[in-house]
């Protein structure tokens, strides 16, 4: 089935701002996490059914340095995802993963685990 997009822009937000200055983003925006540790965009997603799905996050990160977050599934950690760099703050890109979700509702969370902060976040498709 084709994947639902879930905009990072209409996701929640903890220590990150909503910007639009770097072309090239899916929806009206992206997520500027603040270059610190610990901030956070929180998706809630919708599986049909239960079981292992691909995330798959659009960002950008328009500097040589790799900013991991760490991902938590319905408040669970479930490892670190890298963001490596895509060249420029244009250049968007995207990285899988595959987690287990509940059927129906699921909260995922992106958290920052360094002290650039997370990429620029565009989007999660599930
Ligand atoms: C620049 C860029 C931002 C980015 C930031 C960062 O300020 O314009 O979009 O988030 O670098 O290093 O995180
Ligand atoms: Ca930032």
């Amino acid at each position: 089935p084709q994947p639902t997009r879930y905009e990072a822009e209409n996701a929640t937000i903890s220590n990150g701002v909503v910007e639009s200055n770097h072309t090239g983003f899916s929806g009206t925006g992206f997520v500027n996490y603040t270059n610190a540790v610990g901030g956070y965009v929180e998706w809630t997603v919708t599986a049909t059914v239960a079981g292992p799905a691909t995330l798959r996050f659009g960002y950008a990160n328009g500097t040589a340095d790799n900013r991991p977050v760490n991902l938590a599934v319905n408040g669970a950690a479930v490892g670190d995802v890298d963001f490596p760099g895509t060249g420029a703050w244009t250049s968007y890109a995207g990285v899988t993963t595959t987690v287990n979700l509940n059927a129906g509702t699921n909260t995922v969370r992106a958290t920052a685990t360094t002290a650039n902060g997370g990429p620029n976040a565009d989007y999660l498709d599930v």
